[in-house]
């Protein structure tokens, strides 16, 4: 009897292809900021180097306290979040995570966040060059907190200005990441692409609230949250597919993907790798199965590199 061979697919992205250090990444499966703590806390029970990057909790210049409790409300199809980017701050991730990063091989991704440009830029300026760390991910689209965060990335100007400031102190790879709570996500990633953005990420919650009948209040501390998993894939989507037709630097998505035919979506939408959130919080191994789940689909297609589907769907 004839043996079949059938050669694994390609699935290896580069996401910063202008910057000089580049981000090439084994497969285009990524954790999304605050769904994966530091990705150490898992290294026990999933395979986390199988992963193509990880990307840490919102990291700012001092520990942020995050909003009042309760910060987490579940919705018939998605996740309510007003966590307010409480993080342990950057003086600590380095001291005590990057050390057990420098361990690992799996790209690391800072997820960064400021009250101010200036909070950016000095972020920027310590993480730089850092050994263990691959690229950062800066933060302009938080909905929860109440100054900064959202408040850059709903204004061209004001996404440029501090993707600018960012870009003249970092070397390194830098993924900008969206909010859809805007008119025109075009717009926005058209003046961030242009202002020296690697790659966008797209995209952050969606504004939303809940409210509790029985008390007659706001279910969340902060009132108001953002909105995370199924219910949001369409909106994420068509935002993918949006920016990627007009904009020439590589786009990540991000919402709602469960499975690797949700990912697949992405990628002929035009995106270049995929961020796996919510779903992590159902299955801590949700990114891997969604690993394998892609290469499994690129064999039983006949399609040898994963980079034959992006844009695939465009018309
Ligand atoms: C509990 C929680 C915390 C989050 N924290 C951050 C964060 O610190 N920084 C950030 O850029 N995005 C943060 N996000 C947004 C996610 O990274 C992602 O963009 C969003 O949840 C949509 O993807 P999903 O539907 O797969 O979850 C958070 C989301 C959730 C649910």
């Amino acid at each position: 009897m004839q043996k079949k061979h059938s050669i694994a697919p390609d699935l290896t992205v580069q996401i910063a292809p202008r910057n000089s250090i580049g981000l090439l990444l084994k497969n285009p499966v990524m954790t999304a900021s605050g769904t994966y703590g530091y990705g150490v806390e898992y290294k026990d029970s999933v395979d986390i180097e199988a992963l193509g990057a990880i990307i840490c909790k919102g990291t700012t210049l001092e520990p942020w306290n995050g909003n009042a409790q309760p910060r987490l409300i579940e919705t018939t199809h998605g996740l309510l979040n007003a966590v307010g980017l409480e993080n342990i701050g950057i003086k600590s991730l380095i001291s005590d995570v990057l050390p057990q990063w420098r361990t690992l091989h799996v790209p690391f991704i800072i997820n960064i966040a400021g009250h101010s440009i200036d909070e950016y830029v000095q972020l920027a300026e310590i993480i730089d060059g850092l050994d263990g760390v691959h690229a950062v991910e800066l933060n302009i689209s938080c909905p929860n907190v109440a100054c900064g965060g959202m408040e850059f990335g709903v204004d061209p100007d004001m996404a440029a200005k501090v993707t600018t400031a960012v870009r003249s102190k970092l070397k390194m790879p830098m993924l900008v990441k969206l909010s859809p709570n805007v008119t025109d996500i075009v717009a926005i990633a058209t003046a961030v692409a242009e202002a020296g953005a690697d790659a966008l990420t797209l995209i952050n919650t969606v504004s939303g609230m809940a409210i509790d009948i029985k008390k007659r209040r706001p279910s969340l501390g902060n009132i108001f949250g953002g909105l995370s998993g199924a219910a949001i894939k369409p909106i994420a989507l068509a935002s993918v597919y949006r920016v990627a037709q007009r904009i020439d630097v590589p786009v990540i998505g991000c919402g709602g993907i469960f499975c690797a035919e949700d990912a697949i979506e992405f990628f002929m939408a035009g995106a270049s790798a995929v961020q796996v959130g919510t779903a992590s919080f159902c299955d801590p191994n949700a990114p891997i199965k969604i690993v394998n789940g892609i290469a499994q689909y690129l064999q039983n297609n006949a399609i040898q590199n994963i980079r034959d589907l992006i844009g695939a769907a465009r018309i």
